[in-house]
């Protein structure tokens, strides 16, 4: 099929290459001519494991095209492919201007019927908004608007696009269930056929529904704590349920990220006008917010009455999640900030992310390795689950810092062992492991008994 994509963006061109991948001819647009050049180059814009071997192979087959005329990329094309940016609102609602001037201008530029397929997460009710912007630019013309929302994680997009688990098909005609079911014929996957609007919040739902699993499980963990009961075994018990599943029943600081905290907030502004007012998504907001402030709770507590003033933290991790240099929402952003202002030192290492991190986290230094940022610390505080940081030698670790303080907000390494290695030793939702070898009552926030003297 000859497809074209609008948006080379994270959704647009994962899409284009997978695509393009599988058989499809895709040309993909985009209005930034510098990004164009550097994909022609075989150079992608966003770090992506496995993105730039696809972006060469299919440039080479001449199966995967760049360019910045929309007009020329639709001519052949059966599908035209919606995948620009939906910018959160101050209010938190989705803002469609990019969505209506591509609607607007394939309207303008059609001259023989094209489906025209958002892949943008939207507010429900899009698609018609889609409809009738297309319908005043292009008079007559015959088309078809359907949805197409994408599942991919970032990190992860590649494998997650080549092996999607079900592929949601909002269609209003039969031509276009027929077109989008050839789109998806080389993937083998679970087609779901739904109408426009089901398919539009469809993608809402499994989002709201992902982050709401993740605050409740940072629920149960901070229960465990006051209860000396191990949140990642309760975590595994409820997972061998298939009803519950075990994903994304990981504790730790919560969730970040462009989707999660975009979606949920705009899920809360739909049903807000459509007259429904949620009730458990702003509280699973709340509670993602709660979970980081509670990591610094953890850190200041670590030092007793001497408090975070001047000490030298080291900070490991500041993407939102491993195998990604983006910063959109990231944990990082708002524990740094907090730690700082209670006086800490800060110094932070990303296998990654730090060029991305410079212009959100202007007042800290940034160290060149884990080994250089740890150097002399008074404490670590963990905050992405990088497999670097996963496999850290303890021993070096601790012959690094000035005092062997641990905070994991993500639950990296089995307390015991730290234990054994001398640390004191702060996770979520597990007990908490203090510097005279004892273990105590759980992270309960009663109050540390280390202090930095009995450390040296
Ligand atoms: C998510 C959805 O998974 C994807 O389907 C959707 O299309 C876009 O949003 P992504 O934002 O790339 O994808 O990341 P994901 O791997 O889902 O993680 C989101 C956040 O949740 C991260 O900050 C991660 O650290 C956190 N998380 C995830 C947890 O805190 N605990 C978990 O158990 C899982």
């Amino acid at each position: 099929m000859n497809i074209c994509i609008v948006g080379t963006g994270y959704v647009g061109l994962v899409s284009g290459v997978c695509f393009s991948e599988v058989g499809h001819n895709v040309t993909c647009v985009d209005q930034d001519d510098k990004k164009i050049a550097q994909l022609i180059a075989g150079r992608s814009p966003i770090y992506e494991p496995g993105i730039e071997e696809l972006l060469v192979r299919n440039q080479n087959n001449e199966r995967l095209r760049f360019t910045t005329n929309l007009e020329g990329a639709m001519e052949k094309a059966d599908i035209v492919i919606i995948a620009v940016g939906t910018p959160a609102e101050s209010d938190g609602s989705a803002n469609l201007s990019f969505i209506e001037s591509v609607a607007r201008e394939i309207g303008h530029h059609l001259t023989s019927y094209k489906l025209v397929v958002t892949k943008s997460t939207v507010p429900v009710g899009t698609g018609q908004k889609i409809k009738s912007w297309i319908q005043e630019q292009c008079g007559k013309m015959a088309f078809d608007v359907a949805s197409n929302p994408e599942f991919l994680r970032e990190g992860s997009a590649i494998y997650d696009t080549m092996h999607m688990e079900r592929a949601v098909l909002g269609v209003e005609s039969e031509k276009a269930k027929e077109l989008l079911i050839e789109l998806h014929q080389p993937f083998d996957t679970r087609l779901v056929i739904t109408d426009l609007a089901t398919a539009e919040m469809s993608k809402y739902a499994a989002n709201a529904f992902l982050a709401t699993k993740i605050s409740f499980i940072n629920e149960v963990a901070n229960v465990c704590e006051q209860l000396d009961a191990d949140v990642t075994k309760v975590a595994e018990v409820m997972g061998l349920d298939p009803r519950i599943g075990s994903a994304f029943l990981g504790a730790g600081i919560g969730y970040g990220g462009s989707c999660f905290p975009k979606d949920t907030q705009a899920f809360i502004q739909m049903g807000q006008s459509a007259g429904y007012a949620l009730k458990i998504v702003p509280e699973v907001e709340k509670v993602n917010f709660e979970q980081r402030k509670r990591l610094v709770m953890k850190a200041k507590q670590a030092f007793g009455l001497e408090g975070l003033r001047g000490k030298r933290i080291a900070v490991l991790g500041l993407a939102f999640k491993p195998n990604t240099d983006d910063m959109r929402a990231a944990p990082a952003r708002d524990i740094i900030p907090m730690l700082t202002s209670l006086g800490a030192d800060v110094r932070a290492y990303d296998p990654i992310a730090m060029q991305a991190a410079i212009s959100y986290l202007p007042h800290i230094t940034f160290a060149s390795s884990w080994q250089e940022a740890t150097r002399d610390a008074d404490a670590v505080i963990i905050l992405t689950d990088w497999n670097e940081f996963k496999e850290l030698n303890l021993q070096e670790l601790k012959n690094q810092l000035a005092s062997p303080i641990v905070i994991d907000g993500r639950n990296l390494f089995e307390p015991q062992l730290m234990k054994s290695h001398g640390f004191y030793y702060d996770s979520v939702g597990r007990i908490k492991i203090e510097i005279e070898g004892e273990s105590y009552e759980g992270t309960s926030y009663r109050g540390s008994r280390l202090h930095r003297q009995k450390l040296s």
